[in-house]
């Protein structure tokens, strides 16, 4: 099997270097990101592996299957980068990884929240530069306060351990809501309005899907509480981020840590300091004291590394091997056109 790693960065070639001798798989790497212009870059190629800002849609498919590609594997967990149903079109499947660390995202997710809180980011800064004020540094206790989770899957239960451990209280929404978690947990499952209403702390754990493109927008934000902390390690059209900007600049909003940006892809997991930012909205983003963005980094541990190498690569072997594939993602019969 020879496999196209697209969009590499070197802890990716390390990793998946480390690991390739005891698979028995040629791997070639290529820095830039999967795209229908460039796609030809696969051709020789058994299967492409591609991370969360490739942009495998039915153009870029339609070339990989016209190149003899045959298996997609995503070295990450959301999917909403691939056209499935193109894909199962040209009988090409997708495989990811499902949860390589839930840990990591979910301690991520609670490193925004105390940074916030208590200005970490600031006061970082200040100290550095010998202001030892307090003024303007103020937090919260997080004992006794209320968390609104939304999408209560691998992540998100990871986080909810962390936060109960904090003493908070913990409001839940999920489509599939899960009583027996929720009991065993001690968490309440409550309509998207009510979690909007109570939280103090909201965090975005469900997939980016139609339904829940841009379900913080205007209207969810005016439902929350004032002073509402927004914390989002989904993916970045979770949120509309200029009706985020507007919630900001009339403090309705208190604070939001970003590990995930809508339109991450230009900027993120590159060092673009040399040049002038031509995105507006996330110039703004950035102006704000009370905004943290993180480059899509949640992932990023030694572990969770290890595991994506791993995963991925025994992923591709059960193709090689005709097996019946465990991480495969499929489109909806329904919305598939043959
Ligand atoms: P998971 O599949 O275990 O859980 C997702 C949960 O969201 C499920 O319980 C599902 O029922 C729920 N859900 C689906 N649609 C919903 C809706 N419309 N409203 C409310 N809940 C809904 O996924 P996991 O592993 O917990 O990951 C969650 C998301 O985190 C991923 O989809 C991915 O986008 C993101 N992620 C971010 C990373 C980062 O580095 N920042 C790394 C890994 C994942």
């Amino acid at each position: 099997m020879k496999i196209m790693l697209f969009g590499t960065q070197p802890y990716d070639r390390e990793s998946f270097d480390r690991l390739k001798s005891a698979y028995g798989f040629e791997i070639c790497y290529h820095r830039s990101h999967l795209n229908a212009n460039n796609a030809v870059l696969a051709q020789g190629a058994d299967a492409v592996c591609v991370f969360v800002n490739d942009v495998v849609d039915a153009a870029t498919i339609r070339q990989l299957s016209a190149l003899g590609v045959k298996l997609i594997a995503l070295r990450c967990a959301g999917f909403n980068n691939v056209d499935l149903n193109a894909a199962a079109r040209y009988r090409i499947p997708v495989v990811r990884v499902p949860a390589y660390s839930p840990h990591a995202v979910a301690e991520h997710a609670v490193a925004l929240m105390l940074a916030l809180n208590r200005k970490v980011h600031r006061a970082y800064w200040r100290t550095r530069d010998g202001n030892f004020s307090l003024h303007g540094l103020l937090g919260f206790d997080m004992y006794g306060k209320t968390a609104g989770i939304i999408g209560t899957g691998k992540i998100a239960r990871e986080l909810i351990h962390i936060l109960k451990g904090f003493g908070m209280e913990v409001l839940a929404h999920d489509i599939y809501p899960d009583e027996q978690y929720a009991a065993q947990a001690g968490i309440t499952y409550v309509p998207l309005d009510e979690l909007y209403a109570r939280a103090d702390i909201i965090s975005l754990h469900c997939p980016l899907t139609d339904q829940t493109r841009y379900m913080i927008g205007d209207v969810a934000i005016s439902h929350m509480k004032p002073g509402v902390m927004l914390i989002n390690t989904g993916r970045g059209k979770l949120i509309h981020t200029e009706a985020l900007i507007d919630g900001l600049k009339e403090k309705k909003v208190g604070s939001a840590g970003l590990d995930v940006y809508e339109e991450e892809a230009g900027y993120f997991y590159e060092d673009t300091s040399d040049r002038i930012m031509d995105d507006d909205v996330l110039a703004r983003l950035l102006s704000f004291n009370n905004v943290i963005v993180t480059s899509h980094q949640g992932f990023f541990t030694r572990e969770a590394v290890d595991n994506i190498a791993r995963t991925t690569l025994d992923n591709v072997r059960e193709f090689a091997e005709h097996r019946a594939l465990t991480n495969e993602v499929c489109a909806d019969p329904q919305h598939i056109v043959l």
